[in-house]
């Protein structure tokens, strides 16, 4: 579609013809793809989107990623290893959907180990013992399956279709996460008291995870209008709440939370409050290991750089001789 000729300029300088079909493709649940025309607005909120999502991805490597050297098997260390190299192909994917956007990666790596955009504050609490593993898989990734099967519909199609991979393998996560307790709790009674101390001290960041709640979440209704996201923080969260009760029961965990109980009349389990002060400090900057992740993932990038350069050399010679192999 040619977006140069308009001559009666609507939002974003566009004809509204443009602006009509980009919102008919909205209304009709289609897919918006790269070669479309897009608000600014649209273009900005997905790419801050995408951005914060891969660099959750790879600063999610780092608390589990610590236990690689100590996980207690062969076998655990062999499924941590695969794991862990799975949230770094999460992020991979989702920073070329960023780049489909016309984001470059290197400025997106640049503003994430400068702390100039975010990732998921779950990433920045310590991982203290080898329950937190399994804890992390259930929760975490649990959370993370909440969150993204929903955006597998997301209106932008190289965002949508990343999800469609990377919900696959978090599903496989949680369950690897929830075997490896599984395990604990048929183990000695040290290491019940280690799955019961993981779930205490994660219950309530996972929750957090789903962001503020509706009534304190400025940008979620622009993004549900474009049908970024589909679904509300707040149910969200109940959705992973009424998920995790009853394997919480199977596991035979006890989830931190006095008030957490079945509500036969709406059909779902009431919870507790977050502290959502809380959130707000970790998410400011300031919980148990931000500048940890940031500066390890400062460090990961200045090592990486001989291995960029590499490959950027590597990458022209073979285009190079692909040259002269046409000439010749
Ligand atoms: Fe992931
Ligand atoms: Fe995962």
């Amino acid at each position: 579609m040619d977006t140069t000729h308009s001559s009666s300029s609507g939002a974003d300088g566009a004809g509204p013809e443009l602006q009509e079909h980009f919102e008919a493709t909205i209304a009709r649940d289609q897919r918006v793809e790269p070669r479309d025309w897009m608000p600014e607005g649209y273009r900005r909120t997905l790419i801050r989107q995408i951005a914060q999502h891969a660099h959750s991805e790879i600063i999610g490597m780092q608390p589990e990623g610590e236990w690689i050297t100590r996980a207690p098997s062969l076998r655990r260390k062999a499924i941590l290893f695969a794991k862990v190299q799975d949230e770094a192909g999460h992020g991979l994917y989702l920073y070329s959907a960023a780049e489909t956007l016309g984001a470059d990666r290197a400025d997106l790596t640049e503003r994430l180990i400068e702390g100039r955009q975010k990732y998921s504050s779950i990433f920045n609490y310590p991982t203290a013992n080898f329950a937190d593993v399994g804890v992390i898989g259930w929760f975490v990734d649990g959370a993370a399956i909440c969150n993204q099967v929903p955006l597998c519909r997301s209106s932008y199609g190289p965002y949508a279709r990343s999800m469609v991979r990377i919900c696959k393998e978090e599903s496989f996560h949680q369950r690897q996460g929830y075997e490896l307790l599984m395990t604990m709790m048929r183990g000695t009674d040290a290491q019940r008291t280690m799955v019961q101390d993981a779930v205490d001290r994660w219950w309530w960041p996972s929750l957090m995870m789903f962001g503020p709640p509706d009534n304190d979440s400025p940008n979620s209704a622009q993004s549900m209008a474009w049908k970024i996201k589909r679904h509300s923080n707040d149910e969200l969260r109940q959705r992973f709440v009424d998920m995790t009760v009853p394997q919480a029961e199977r596991l035979g965990v006890t989830l931190p939370d006095p008030e957490l109980r079945w509500n036969e009349e709406r059909g779902h389990h009431d919870f507790g409050t977050p502290d959502w002060a809380e959130l707000k400090r970790v998410i400011s900057g300031d919980g148990p290991c931000n500048d940890r992740r940031v500066q390890r993932r400062r460090e990961a990038h200045e090592e990486g750089a001989w291995v960029r350069e590499a490959a950027t050399a590597h990458a022209a010679k073979q285009a190079a001789q692909a040259r002269e192999g046409a000439v010749a």
